[in-house]
C-alpha cells in the first residue's frame, strides 16, 4: 500500500512538472496575430493512450488561450469535466473555439478523443489509443472532415413575393426570419444563441459583443441586423457560415426595408 501512494506521488509530481514545460512550451506557439500558426498535432499522439494531457495537446488546445481567464474556467482537469456536456455542445456544434476569430473547428479526430475522454471517465473505463478511434486512424494524412452536423439548407418552397408583401414583424417571420434565424435566436430553442430576436422589444434591446444596438432606428443599412446577413458588410455572417443557409438578396433586402419602415408590428 505504502508504495503504492510513493508511487503515485511519484506520478502526481512528473505530470505536474512536465505539464509545466508544456505550457511554457507553448506559449510560443500559439498564434500570430490572427492567423493559427500550429494546429494540433494529433498524428504524434497516434500511440498515445487518451489522457487528460493529450486532450489539452489536442482537442483543447486552443481553449486555454481564453478560458484560464474567461468563464467557463477550463483550466483543470477537475473544470474540463465538470463543463464536459457544454464543452462537447459547443464544440460539436462548431461554436467552440470561435471561427470568426481565426480558428478552426475541431476535427472528426479531436472530437472523438474529446469524447471517448469524457466517456471513460464517467464510465472508469481504460483509456484507448488515440489511433484505435476510427477518426484518427489516417496514418500520416491529416484528420480534416469535421462531423460537426451542418443541418441541410431548407426546402425551396416558392417565395411570396417579397417585393410585394406588407412589411410587419409578422410576415418576415413566417417569410423566413422563423427558419433562418429563430431558430438559434429565441428562446423557444434548446441552446438559445446571444442576441434573442424572436419579439420587436427583443431585437430592439439587443445588444452585439461591442455592446451597440443591432438596429439604428429606421436606418437598415446601418443596422448589424441587416449588415450581419449580407456577405462582406461585417467581418461576419449570419446564419454562420458553417450551416451554409444564407439569405436570399430578397429576404435581406426585405429585412432592411422592415428596419427602414421602423420595424412595424
Ligand atoms: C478566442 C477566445 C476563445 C477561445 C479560443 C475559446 N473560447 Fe469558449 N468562449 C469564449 C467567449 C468570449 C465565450 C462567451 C461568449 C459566447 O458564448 O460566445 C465562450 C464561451 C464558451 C462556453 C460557454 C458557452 C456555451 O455555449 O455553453 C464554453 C463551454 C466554451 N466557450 C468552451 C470552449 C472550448 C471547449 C474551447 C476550445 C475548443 C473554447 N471555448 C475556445 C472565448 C473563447
Ligand atoms: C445555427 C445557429 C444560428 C443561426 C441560424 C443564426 N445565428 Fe446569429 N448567432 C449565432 C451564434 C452562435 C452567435 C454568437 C457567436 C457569433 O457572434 O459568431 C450569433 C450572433 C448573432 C448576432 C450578434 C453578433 C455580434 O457581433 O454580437 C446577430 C446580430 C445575429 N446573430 C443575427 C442573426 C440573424 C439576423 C440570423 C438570421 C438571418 C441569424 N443570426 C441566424 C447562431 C446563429
Amino acid at each position: 500500500m505504502k508504495t503504492c501512494v510513493l508511487l503515485l506521488q511519484t506520478l502526481i509530481v512528473t505530470f505536474a512538472l512536465s505539464g509545466c514545460g508544456y505550457a511554457l512550451e507553448e506559449m510560443g506557439l500559439f498564434k500570430t496575430g490572427e492567423i493559427i500558426l500550429k494546429t494540433p498535432k494529433v498524428n504524434e499522439f497516434s500511440e498515445s493512450l487518451i489522457d487528460y494531457y493529450v486532450v489539452r495537446q489536442t482537442a483543447l488546445k486552443t481553449c486555454f488561450e481564453c478560458h484560464t481567464t474567461k468563464a467557463p474556467l477550463l483550466d483543470t482537469e477537475a473544470k474540463i469535466y465538470e463543463h464536459r456536456e457544454d464543452i462537447m455542445a459547443t464544440v460539436e456544434s462548431g461554436d467552440m473555439p470561435p471561427i470568426r476569430k481565426g480558428y478552426q473547428p475541431l476535427t472528426a479526430c479531436e472530437l472523438q478523443i474529446l469524447r471517448s475522454y469524457f466517456d471513460n471517465q464517467t464510465n472508469q473505463r481504460p483509456a484507448q489509443r488515440v489511433k484505435e478511434l476510427s477518426a484518427c486512424t489516417e496514418g500520416t494524412k491529416p484528420p480534416t472532415q469535421p462531423t460537426s452536423p451542418v443541418p441541410n439548407p431548407p426546402e425551396q418552397t416558392p417565395q411570396p413575393d417579397l417585393g410585394q408583401l406588407e412589411l410587419s414583424f409578422k410576415n418576415l417571420r413566417t417569410a423566413f426570419f422563423d427558419a433562418k434565424c429563430l431558430n438559434c435566436h429565441s428562446s423557444q430553442v434548446e441552446r438559445p444563441k446571444d442576441p434573442m430576436l424572436d419579439s420587436i422589444a427583443h431585437i430592439l434591446a439587443a445588444k452585439d459583443y461591442t455592446d451597440k444596438s443591432i438596429t439604428v432606428y429606421k436606418n437598415g443599412a446601418d443596422s448589424l441586423l441587416y449588415k450581419i446577413t449580407v456577405p462582406g458588410l461585417t467581418d461576419t455572417i449570419m446564419p454562420p457560415a458553417r450551416t451554409k443557409v444564407q439569405l436570399t438578396p430578397a429576404e435581406a433586402d426585405y429585412l432592411k426595408r422592415w428596419i427602414d419602415a421602423g420595424m412595424p408590428e
